[in-house]
């Protein structure tokens, strides 16, 4: 075959899939078996591997492709991205539509209703109809660029209308953009999840974490591997123009072969969309992905544009968010959990229940108080809850359906771990055995040697397990008296590896204090607790030996985290491992704090989600040197909220507060600009 011969065969075969991609993904209706597809696939690879520059922009082997890349590169959005003021209840939604009519001086005012889909936010770029770019919403102004990754996606077209006969194509020259939820079907993610347990992985929280897990790979193979979905529901750039009401757009993307949820209506007024809301909200349980309410938006273009934009979100839409889900089921027994702070944490196993589309088989019951007070007992049928990403929780007990014979749950008066008797602190019990508890243990070293605390490169949970089951280490100042023989036999561990870990330990010992306080792993004791005890005295041993009325004396500490500083270091064991560590070299320098040029005056930032480029505590004293001051929670003083991956409940209640979000990308430039 010459070259020629190979383009026109490039060009017949990538028309040909793009047809079959048609058939197959849009009209469920596939002309050839999926054999006979894969040859075509692979005859138009084989000739794009010969003659690379042949290769079509909206080639279909462009979905997949392997590789690890190195970062994304930013992506400035077409238009900006904002979000929705979230609404949980009806009046607020006439509320909504009595701003709109006032604003616009009318009676009035047609909106289109739609499902909001719970995923990722994606804008996707066409050039004359051709995908050329697609990024995660980012701060809004700009994305990351994870173009490649979403060319997997089978529902994205790679070019606008293609392979549909008849489509509009007319208007797909210049610049177009389209928005929409990049999402994992229920029944993908609860595959995804069955793989990622049994392979000893943690498993995701809900569809939205696993599909924004699997767009922000580096490696598009794993996006691909990830069967993801795409629903579009937004038109912008050029072909935004002509527009003149909402629907026409939802028209234009069905016709370019985006998919769109067939219940979309346009309604008169907004009565309409209450009764929307009450009809989606019971078809939400039969539909294959999760949505977690309504968006309501203007239907005229131009009354959109004449309403305008309020800081980030739209004066001219709205969500109308559904009431968290509760399904019932069954405890089959109460277990208790030990934590690295020693916490015991009883925990309902639960009879799998489906609650919105995710499995539940564990709800937590938080502590001996909570267990009273909803006096859940084992064989009680409950009522249990999923409300977005946070823990399933158990809302009450069904009383009626308890079982004869039952009895209240107690916490052990021993650790069920090591058997050591169990105290109560306030409304907790600890275990007593300190850091020579092996359930402590464990949590405590992982928790003692990560990033935010003494950095202990090439110690993974891995390690630290076989370190504690081989009996080479049996506290934290072990770790100190480690030698190259000791980690000869470990697994995975070689010269270059054990010279490296012998470095990262050795420079450990001389972390700063506020550090080595936080990596003592002190029940609430955070990074900002921390700084403070070490801001105040300066020194380990004052705050070994302060009163709780002393600690509480400092701003910032209340008598909880008081009393459990005091508990820490009143415990013999822990005494006796500081002095280990004392006496084994670890000499953590008591620093100023570092001050950098103050972009942050005035600022309140909560983190939220996971941060790549560096840990989060160490991200959180950046700020904090730039004058930022650091919360836990969202309330109405917060200022920024930085999100990562997985970024949950927080991030909602910021949008629901009108809380500037901006990703880690987006903080990094500031941090670098100042
Ligand atoms: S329209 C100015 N329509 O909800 C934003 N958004 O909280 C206009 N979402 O970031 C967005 N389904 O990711 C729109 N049918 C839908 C949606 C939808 C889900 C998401 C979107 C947006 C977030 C706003």
């Amino acid at each position: 075959m010459n070259k020629l011969e190979a383009k026109r065969r490039i060009e017949t075969l990538t028309r040909e899939l793009q047809g079959h991609d048609h058939r197959y993904y849009l009209l469920d209706q596939p002309a050839i078996s999926d054999a006979a597809y894969d040859l075509l696939f692979r005859e138009l690879k084989a000739l794009e591997a010969v003659y690379p520059s042949l290769r079509l922009p909206d080639s279909p082997t462009l979905r997949v492709s392997g590789g690890v890349r190195e970062g994304f590169k930013k992506a400035p959005h077409v238009a900006p991205m904002g979000s929705l003021d979230s609404l949980m209840e009806p009046d607020e939604v006439i509320e909504f539509d009595a701003r709109v009519r006032k604003a616009l001086d009318v009676e009035a005012v047609a909106y289109r209703v739609e499902p909001k889909f719970d995923g990722l936010s994606i804008e996707l770029v066409y050039e004359d109809g051709v995908f050329v770019r697609g990024s995660t919403r980012g701060d809004g102004e700009i994305g990351e660029d994870v173009t490649d990754n979403l060319r997997t996606i089978r529902a994205i077209p790679l070019r606008l209308g293609g392979g549909a006969s008849g489509a509009k194509r007319a208007a797909t020259t210049g610049t177009v953009s389209v928005r929409g939820e990049a999402i994992m079907l229920l029944a993908e993610f609860e595959a995804l999840n069955a793989r990622l347990i049994a392979a000893g992985d943690e498993p995701f929280a809900n569809p939205r974490n696993a599909a924004a897990g699997a767009i922000r790979q580096l490696d598009a193979s794993i996006t691909a591997s990830r069967k993801l979905d795409f629903y579009a529901y937004e038109l912008k750039g050029d072909a935004d123009d002509g527009l003149k009401v909402q629907s026409e757009a939802a028209q234009i993307l069905t016709a370019w072969g985006f998919h769109l949820d067939d219940s979309a209506r346009t309604i008169d007024s907004i009565e309409g969309a209450i009764g929307y809301h009450a009809e989606l909200e019971t078809r939400r349980e039969r539909l294959p992905f999760e949505i977690d309410g309504i968006v309501i938006k203007v239907e005229r273009r131009d009354w959109q544009r004449g309403l305008g934009v309020r800081s980030r979100s739209p004066r001219w839409a709205c969500a109308f968010k559904f009431q968290p889900r509760v399904e019932v089921t069954q405890v089959l027994d109460i277990i208790v959990q030990v934590g690295r702070t020693g916490k015991l944490t009883p925990v309902a196993a639960l009879r799998p229940v489906n609650v919105g589309g995710v499995t539940v088989s564990r709800a937590t019951l938080h502590n001996q108080d909570e267990l009273d007070r909803k006096d859940v007992r084992i064989g009680d049928t409950v009522r249990v809850r999923r409300a977005g990403d946070v823990i399933p929780e158990v809302v009450e007990v069904m009383i009626d359906e308890r079982p004869r014979g039952s009895r209240k749950f107690e916490l052990p008066p021993q650790c069920p771990v090591c058997g050591a008797p169990v105290e109560r602190e306030g409304a907790y019990h600890l275990c007593t055995n300190g850091l020579s508890c092996p359930a402590q243990l464990e949590g405590h070293l992982q928790h003692f040697v990560s990033r935010g605390a003494m950095d202990i490169a090439g110690l993974g949970d891995k390690t630290v397990q076989q370190l504690l089951e081989t009996k080479r280490i049996r506290d934290i100042a072990d770790l100190y008296a480690l030698t190259p023989i000791d980690l000869a036999g470990l697994e995975g561990f070689a010269e270059k590896s054990i010279d490296n870990l012998m470095q990262a330990i050795e420079a450990s010992r001389t972390r700063k204090l506020d550090r080595f306080v936080y990596a003592l792993g002190i029940e609430h004791v955070g990074d900002t607790v921390a700084r403070l005890l070490v801001d105040h005295y300066g020194a380990l041993d004052p705050i070994a030996a302060a009163s709780e009325e002393e600690l509480q004396g400092i701003k910032g500490i209340g008598p909880e985290v008081a009393a459990s500083v005091r508990h820490f270091f009143s415990n013999a064991r822990n005494r006796k491992v500081l002095e280990r560590l004392a006496k084994a070299g670890v000499k953590p320098v008591a620093e100023k704090r570092e001050r950098g040029p103050q972009i942050f005056a005035g600022e309140t930032l909560v983190f939220t989600g996971s941060l790549e480029a560096m840990s989060r505590p160490e991200a959180q004293r950046k700020a904090e040197a730039r004058g930022a001051r650091i919360s836990g929670t969202i309330s109405k003083k917060v200022t920024l909220v930085v999100a990562g991956p997985g970024a949950g409940s927080k991030l909602a209640e910021a949008e629901k507060f009108g809380i500037a979000v901006i990703d880690e990308a987006a903080f990094l430039k500031r941090l670098g600009a100042s």
